[in-house]
């Protein structure tokens, strides 16, 4: 088993579900694992579920810095080797995708597969990047509620009713995420590598997840990914934007059941 890590880790805060393969669900930006709670319940009836707070969110440590998404990656590795699993399939939510793509580049020996839901492999386009700094600048300055504020409208479809239980979650998870995790992982994902070379091979398996109606991530673009990547199998899921696995549990929780059963 693998267990050098060249990034200095965190200790990771996680829940666990079930026996079997194991699955990682990973969370995106600026949220925690409990986005997850519906597959984390659905999956652990075959799957030992394994659904981390990523560096700088819910109760894992926010240390100053830059996070990388490798250092995100190295940390959920290192969470690995705690708990004796070698290999994992790494489902990764729009954020928690580039940490599985990073996973992808830097630990291939970790990823039994891959699935990105709600996410993509391209890099920041350079005014992305650069807005991205200039929020984390301002989260440090100013913290996080004026950085995430303006968020959440995007996070649902269009016209979604934002006075309800699930938006209430969601925004104050986004609202819990400390300052330093916020600035940490913009400057991150501002870093990052183009990852789309990671899914050219075929091996190990990989699936992308869209929303219908992501308003974050646009379908399209997936849509002329995947059609030059023919074993990427792309599941659409309607009535959901960026947040599937919360707009469309149950689809969500299909959708990665099919791809789990075919490894
Ligand atoms: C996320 O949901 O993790 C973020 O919207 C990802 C991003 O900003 O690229």
């Amino acid at each position: 088993m693998s267990m050098s890590h060249t990034l200095p880790t965190v200790q990771l805060a996680y829940e666990e579900r079930g026996q079997g393969l194991p699955v990682v669900l990973l969370h995106g930006y600026p949220l925690d694992h409990t986005l997850w709670r519906a597959q984390i319940a659905a999956l652990g009836d075959a799957y030992r579920v394994i659904a981390p707070d990523l560096r700088g969110h819910g109760a894992s440590p926010a240390p100053a810095g830059d996070y990388s998404m490798d250092s995100l990656a190295a940390d959920v590795a290192a969470l690995l080797d705690r708990l004796g699993v070698e290999r994992a399939v790494w489902v990764g939510h729009s954020m928690g995708g580039y940490v599985a793509l990073a996973a992808l580049r830097t630990l291939p020996q970790r990823v039994a597969g891959l699935a990105l839901c709600a996410s993509h492999p391209f890099a920041d386009p350079p005014e992305k990047a650069a807005s991205r700094r200039a929020s984390a600048e301002q989260a440090r300055r100013e913290g996080t509620a004026p950085v995430v504020s303006g968020m959440l409208p995007l996070l649902f479809r269009p016209g979604t009713n934002l006075e309800t239980v699930p938006a209430h979650l969601i925004r104050s998870m986004m609202l819990r995420t400390p300052p330093q995790g916020v600035a940490g992982v913009l400057d991150g994902m501002a870093a990052r590598p183009d990852a789309v070379d990671m899914l050219r091979p075929p091996a190990p398996p990989k699936a992308i997840l869209a929303g219908r109606e992501d308003q974050i991530v646009r379908l399209a673009d997936l849509q002329a990914l995947v059609a030059e990547l023919p074993h990427v199998a792309l599941h659409v899921m309607d009535g959901a934007g960026h947040l599937p696995m919360i707009e469309q549990p149950e689809a969500t929780t299909a959708a990665l059941r099919a791809f789990l059963a075919a490894l």
